[in-house]
């Protein structure tokens, strides 16, 4: 989409617009700022509406931004204001200046390290918002912003709509990313926080392996990929991997939701103890302790010591006691035979 650039230096809504911080699929992105507010500068994404399904476009963005904008989280985007001016939706965001994921993908796999804490905030985020029902529905590198501390943000929640994204002539009514959308998502059926999951896991795939796992020549191959083919060893594009990775993201990437992690915590979770527990010596998991209790000879519980002591102590009692008795019978009968 070609966006106006005469924007630049004309206002939306109450924002003036400084200059185009970039450029996406539906939008643009403008640095902002508020008249009277001082000079706080704001990041402003204007979407002009497509010419068809018009009304359908405005309400569904107008939901999501109210919803998205209750979102409160140290790893979301925040999102200040949102609104329609002169036919064109705007979303009214935080400023940061660290680039996207995608950026630095672009230089090549991550570090273990990177990933980890990357998905470790990704995730509290992505919990966070599907605990209080909001579904990302387009997580990409691209939607996952730095500031200039290196901390990561999830951004653009909700907002992407059917027929916005690449391979849309191909697959109508597809909502997303191809090469990060889930097999539901596919199939075009309804998202839920799971579809989430997986598309995070294709994120996490390519932090990893600097490469995506299910690539074709068009968007409809891609998709195929995604619906039936097994998903390639990320040890074979990163031998470096730890081998506990391959089955982190075989579970992150698994065709039918229900096999899927249940939440983002878990996944993050999964691949921490894979990237490090093969350098230390091996911690025993609660289920490898059972294991290998259950693999001891079972042997009847004995007597405690202390209860054994007590059984011989009464025995040498009784001994001594009928000892005692026979020598007074004895004795007895000596006095009685010798008078
Ligand atoms: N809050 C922000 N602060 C600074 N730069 C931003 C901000 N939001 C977006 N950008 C920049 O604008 C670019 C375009 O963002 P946008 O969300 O429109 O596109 P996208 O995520 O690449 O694609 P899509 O339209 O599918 O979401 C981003 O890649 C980023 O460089
Ligand atoms: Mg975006």
């Amino acid at each position: 989409m070609v966006m106006n650039d005469d924007l630049i230096g004309g206002a939306v809504g109450p924002y003036e617009l400084v200059d185009r911080l970039g450029t996406g699929g539906m939008a643009g992105v403008y640095l902002a700022r508020l008249p009277g507010d001082g000079q706080a500068a704001l990041a402003i994404k204007v979407l002009a509406l497509r010419s068809t399904d018009r009304a359908a476009q405005r309400q569904r963005f107008l939901r999501e931004a109210q919803m998205t904008s209750r979102l409160r989280h140290p790893h979301i985007l925040p999102v200040y204001d949102y609104g329609e001016s002169s036919g064109k939706l705007y979303l009214v965001m935080k400023l940061i200046h660290g680039g996207t994921l995608a950026e630095r993908i672009a230089r090549g796999p991550l570090e273990p390290g990177e990933v980890a804490a990357i998905l470790t905030q990704v995730a509290g985020a992505l919990d966070y918002a599907h605990a209080r029902g909001v579904i990302h529905r387009d997580i990409k590198p691209q939607n996952i912003l730095f500031d200039a501390g290196g901390d990561a943000y999830l951004s653009d929640f909700g907002i992407a709509q059917p027929g916005d994204s690449a391979g849309a002539e191909e697959a109508p009514g597809f909502t997303g990313t191809v090469a990060y959308a889930s097999p539901e998502q596919c199939r075009g059926e309804e998202l839920t926080p799971t579809s989430d999951l997986y598309t995070l896991g294709v994120v996490v795939y390519e932090m990893l392996t600097g490469t995506l796992p299910f690539q074709g020549s068009t968007p409809l191959a891609v998709m195929r990929q995604h619906l039936t083919g097994p998903v390639p060893d990320p040890r074979a594009a990163n031998p470096a991997l730890p081998p506990g990775v391959t089955a982190v993201l075989d579970k992150a990437l698994a065709k039918r939701p229900s096999a899927r992690y249940r939440s983002a915590a878990s996944f993050s979770g999964a691949l921490n103890r894979a990237l490090y527990s093969h350098s230390q010596p091996e911690q025993p998991s609660v289920e490898r302790i059972a294991l290998a209790a259950s693999a001891q000879p079972v042997r009847p519980p004995g007597p405690m010591p202390d209860a054994l002591r007590l059984r011989v102590t009464r025995r040498l009692l009784a001994v001594v006691a009928l000892l005692l008795a026979l020598a007074m019978v004895a004795a007895a009968l000596i006095l009685t035979f010798a008078r």
